[in-house]
C-alpha cells in the first residue's frame, strides 16, 4: 500500500494564488465558551459570503467566475499548500468539440458519446450544459495561457481517447491537469482571488434545509476554524481512494465531499458507479523503488497515441473483446477484459498485462507522453523499447452529490461541483470529461451564485449550540483519545474491504459480507489513536469518517442495483435491465442511517437525440 509521502510527481506544483488575508474577515480568536465554564475549545471565526471548499480546477473556476462577476467576498480553501490539488494528477486531456482534427465533430456528438458511454444513466441536461460550452472553455483556457500541445498550424491539438467518435481530447503532453491548473491559478491571481491553504473541513454547518458555513482545522497550526458563510461550494473531489488500489494520493479523494454533503442533509446519487481505469501501474510490491507506484495512472493517452495491450501469451487480447474499438473501447470494457485475462491465467506474474507503445518513435513518445516516459525511465524502463505492466485501478467516482441544473443541492446555499457532484457521467465516464466538467460546472455554479449572493449571514444560535460546539468538542476529544486501534491500520483495512467487496465484479453475497465487515470497522474507527491535530494520523482519522460514509453508500447502492450497467458489474445479474434506468439516491434519516430511493432519468434534447440516432462510433483502425 502506498504511503502518503511517496509518489508525488516531480511536477505536481503550480504557482500560488495570492494570499490576501485582509480580503476576508478574520476576527480575533475568541473563546467559544461565552457562558464562562472555560471548557469549550477555542476557534478562529471567519465571515465570508462564499466559501469554496477545494482548490482544484472546479473550485478555482468557480472563484474566477465569481470574481469576474464582481463577487469578491469569496474564500477558496485548499487542504494542502498552494497550487497542489488533485487536478495536477490529471494527465491525458480535456474534451471539447473544437474539431481541430475532425471538423465533423460537434458538441451534440460529444453529448451523444457521453450519454452512450454513461449507459443513459446520466442527466442529459447536465451533459448538454457541459458539452455545449466546452469549445468556449477550451479557448478561454488558451487565452489564460494554458500550455496546450499544438498542431503544426498552431491550433489546439486533439487526440483520440477511449469510446469517443472523433479526436476531441485537447491536451498538454501528458500533464494536462497541471497545465490547466497553472492557467486557472494565474487567472485567479490576476483577479486577486483570496485563498487559504492547509485547511481541512470536517463538517458543514446546516440546519438540514440551509447551509450556514463550515468547521475545520488548520493542519499546520493545529487550530480550529469556524467559517460563517451564506453560500458554500463543495469542490472537494471524489471517493475513488476508498479503494486499496487507486490513482489518487492517499489523502485525497477519500469521499470528503460526498460525506460532508450527506451529513448536511443533501442526497448522494449513483455512488455504486466507480470507474476502474484499465491501466494503473502493476508493480513488484516488495521492491521499495516500485512499491510506491502501485496503482498509479498510466494515462489513457498511451493508448490514444497507439499503445497496444498484450497478455502474458503475447496475444493482443482486445481483438477478442472489442474488435472495432480495441484498446480504445470504454474504460469499463477494457478494465473487465484485463481482469478476465488475469483471472484466467494469462496475466503477468504481477497480476497485470503489458502495454506497449514501442512501435512509435522515441521522439514522438517523448513529445506526446513526456511524464510517462520520464517516470518509467527513472524506474529503469524505456517505453521506446519496452512494454510496461498495467492492471485496473480505482480512478473516479461517477456518483456523488445530487444537484440541480445549477449545481445546487437540496440544502439551500450548498453547491457541489466537479467530481463531488453526480449526474454528468452516468454509469461510466469518458476519459477527458472529468476536467471538462470541472470548468463547465465552475462557470454554471459561479453564475448562479453571483445572481443570488447576499453576504455571509450569521450562524443561527441553534446551529452554533447543536452543531458547532459539539463538533469542536468531538474534534478535540479525538486528538486526546488514547484508543486501541491504529489509524492507518483502519484506513487500509477499509480500502482493502472495498477492493475485495465492491470491486470490478460484485455479487449479492460479497456486497452483504462487505457491509457486515464495514460495521465492524466502524466500531474500530470509534476507538483509534488519532494523535495531535497537526499529525498525519489525525488527518487520516478524519478521512476515515468520510470514507465510512462513502463506502457504505457504494456498497448499498451496488447491492440495490440488481443489474449490470457500465462500471457496475454484478456477476449474479450480468445483463442490463431497462427498468433500472433510474438513479439511486441515499439520504440521511437518522444519525448515520441511510435511506434509498430511485429516480427516473431525463430525456435528451431533439438535437442530441439526432446525434444519438446517427450512431457515430470510433473506428480504432484509423490509429494503426
Ligand atoms: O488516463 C488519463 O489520462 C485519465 C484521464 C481522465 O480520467 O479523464
Amino acid at each position: 500500500m502506498a504511503g502518503r509521502a511517496l509518489a508525488r510527481d516531480a511536477h505536481t506544483r503550480v504557482t500560488q494564488y495570492i494570499r490576501l488575508e485582509t480580503q476576508y474577515s478574520v476576527m480575533s480568536r475568541i473563546d467559544s465558551d461565552d457562558e464562562g465554564t472555560g471548557s469549550a475549545p477555542e476557534y478562529e471565526h471567519v465571515d465570508v459570503s462564499v466559501l469554496v471548499i477545494g482548490a482544484g480546477a472546479a473550485g478555482a473556476r468557480t472563484a474566477i467566475e465569481l470574481a469576474e462577476r464582481g463577487v469578491d467576498d469569496v474564500l477558496v480553501l485548499g487542504k494542502r499548500s498552494h497550487g497542489d490539488a488533485h487536478t495536477t494528477w490529471a494527465r491525458g486531456g480535456i474534451n471539447g468539440a473544437l474539431g481541430t482534427r475532425d471538423p465533423e465533430d460537434d458538441w451534440t456528438i460529444h453529448a451523444a458519446d457521453t450519454l452512450n458511454e454513461g449507459h443513459f444513466l446520466n442527466d442529459p441536461a447536465k451533459v448538454e450544459a457541459v458539452t455545449r460550452q466546452m469549445p468556449e472553455r477550451l479557448r478561454e483556457l488558451d487565452d489564460w495561457g494554458m500550455a496546450y500541445s499544438r498542431t503544426d498550424d498552431g491550433d489546439i491539438d486533439q487526440r483520440y481517447f477511449g469510446a469517443q467518435s472523433f479526436r476531441r481530447t485537447a491536451f498538454a503532453g501528458d500533464h494536462t491537469g497541471e497545465s490547466m491548473l497553472q492557467a486557472l491559478v494565474e487567472r485567479a491571481q490576476t483577479l486577486e482571488v483570496p485563498y487559504r491553504e492547509n485547511v481541512m473541513i470536517t463538517k458543514l454547518l446546516s440546519d438540514g434545509t440551509r447551509v450556514h458555513g463550515a468547521v475545520g482545522f488548520d493542519t499546520d497550526a493545529g487550530e480550529f476554524v469556524v467559517f460563517n458563510a451564506g453560500t458554500v461550494v463543495l469542490a472537494a473531489g471524489g471517493y475513488a481512494a476508498i479503494y486499496d488500489r487507486h490513482t489518487s494520493r492517499d489523502d485525497e479523494n477519500n469521499g470528503d465531499g460526498p460525506a460532508l454533503a450527506f451529513d448536511a442533509g443533501a442526497a448522494l446519487m449513483d455512488m455504486e458507479f466507480v470507474q476502474f481505469h484499465p491501466t494503473g501501474m502493476a508493480v513488484d510490491e516488495s521492491d521499495p523503488e516500485w512499491a510506491p507506484w502501485s496503482g498509479r495512472l498510466v494515462t489513457e493517452a498511451v493508448r490514444g497515441e497507439g499503445g497496444r495491450l498484450f497478455n502474458a501469451d503475447s496475444e493482443r487480447f482486445m481483438e477478442r473483446y472489442s474488435p472495432d474499438q480495441m484498446e480504445l473501447d470504454a474504460r469499463d470494457v477494457v478494465a473487465r477484459a484485463i481482469a478476465k485475462e488475469v483471472a484466467e491465467g494469462r496475466g503477468t506474474d504481477r497480476g497485470g498485462v503489458y502495454l506497449d507503445i514501442s512501435h512509435r518513435d522515441r521522439a514522438f513518445i517523448e513529445e506526446r507522453l513526456p511524464r510517462m516516459y520520464e517516470r518509467f525511465m527513472d524506474l529503469g524502463v524505456d517505453m521506446a523499447t519496452d512494454s510496461v505492466e498495467v492492471a485496473p485501478t480505482a480512478h473516479y467516482g461517477m456518483g456523488g452529490v445530487a444537484v440541480d441544473d445549477h449545481g445546487e443541492t437540496s440544502v439551500e446555499g450548498l453547491f457541489a461541483i466537479g467530481e463531488t457532484m453526480a449526474g454528468v457521467h452516468g454509469a461510466n465516464r469518458l476519459g477527458g470529461n472529468s476536467l471538462a466538467e470541472t470548468v463547465a460546472f465552475g462557470v454554471i455554479a459561479g453564475e448562479r451564485i453571483a445572481d443570488r449572493v447576499t453576504g455571509p449571514g450569521s450562524i443561527p444560535d441553534s446551529v452554533r449550540d447543536d452543531v458547532v460546539l459539539p463538533h469542536l468538542d468531538e474534534l478535540a476529544a479525538m486528538a486526546d483519545h488514547d484508543g486501541s486501534h491504529d489509524v492507518r491500520e483502519v484506513f487500509e483495512a477499509l480500502q482493502s474491504l472495498m477492493w475485495r467487496h465492491a470491486g470490478i465484479l460484485r455479487d449479492e453475497d460479497t456486497l452483504e459480507a462487505g457491509l457486515e465487515e464495514l460495521a465492524r470497522l466502524r466500531t474500530r474507527a470509534a476507538d483509534m489513536t488519532a494523535g495531535p491535530m497537526t499529525s498525519e494520523s489525525y488527518e487520516l482519522a478524519v478521512d476515515v469518517g468520510f470514507m465510512l460514509t462513502s463506502a457504505e453508500a457504494v456498497l448499498r447502492g451496488a447491492l440495490e442495483r440488481t443489474e449490470s450497467r457500465g462500471a457496475h458489474h454484478r456477476t449474479d445479474h450480468p445483463t442490463t435491465d431497462a427498468d433500472w434506468q433510474r438513479n439511486i439516491h441515499f439520504e440521511k434519516v437518522d444519525i448515520g442511517a441511510m435511506t434509498a430511493s430511485t429516480h427516473p432519468v431525463g430525456t435528451p434534447s431533439p438535437t442530441v437525440q439526432q446525434a444519438l440516432d446517427d450512431d457515430h462510433e470510433l473506428d480504432y483502425h484509423q490509429l494503426e
